[in-house]
């Protein structure tokens, strides 16, 4: 089955989602839309192309923050200016009835892929993850993100590391 990523829109059904994580689905369903309309974020969705309205998966990315140097990773912050320029994945979420089949992994790289396309065109230095919890932290963790050492919920990635584009 072919699968295809997609910019959220109005024929995808928000309501029919469920990661298991309350949290996550109420954000897809109450506010994305809306965050997107506003252009504080961006939702992208992962369908299945035979039924192109259903939601296996989506990820949120935005603009960060400037991130202060000395929050980063001593490794990372050499030679940096005091506070950095970088993008967030917000939330990343796959439906538990398509879970455990990669495609978390394939969104996490769609993700990592956009972020780098934009920061060739405009620079930005980092990817930052907001992780729910520690599990979601492993879960970056297993594709190299790093935890920032006073708040290891948060983890980075430089945009050098991310190798497509
Ligand atoms: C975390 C989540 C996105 C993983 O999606 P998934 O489609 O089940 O994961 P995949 O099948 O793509 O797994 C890809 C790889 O990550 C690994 N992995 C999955 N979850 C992991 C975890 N919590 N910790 C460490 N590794 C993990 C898998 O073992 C697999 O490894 P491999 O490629 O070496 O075989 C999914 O479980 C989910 O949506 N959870 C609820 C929401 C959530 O926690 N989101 C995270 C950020 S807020």
């Amino acid at each position: 089955m072919a699968h295809s990523v997609a910019l959220l829109d109005q024929t995808h059904d928000v309501k029919s989602f469920d990661c298991g994580t309350e949290k996550l689905n109420t954000w897809l369903q109450t506010i994305a839309g809306q965050h997107q309309s506003k252009g504080l974020s961006k939702t992208f969705v992962l369908v299945d192309d035979e039924a192109p309205t259903i939601i296996v998966g989506f990820y949120a990315l935005a603009i960060r923050r400037m991130t202060p140097k000395e929050t980063l990773p001593a490794e990372l912050a050499r030679k940096l200016p005091s506070n950095i320029p970088g993008y967030t994945l917000a939330r990343l979420a796959i439906a538990t009835s398509s879970a455990g089949q990669g495609f978390g992994a394939d969104l996490l790289v769609d993700a990592m892929r956009r972020a780098k396309q934009v920061s060739n065109q405009v620079g930005g230095a980092f990817l930052f993850v907001d992780a729910k919890d520690e599990t979601a932290a492993d879960f970056y963790s297993h594709f190299g993100f790093v935890p920032l050492p006073d708040d290891p919920l948060t983890l980075v990635m430089p945009m050098s590391a991310i190798e497509y584009d």
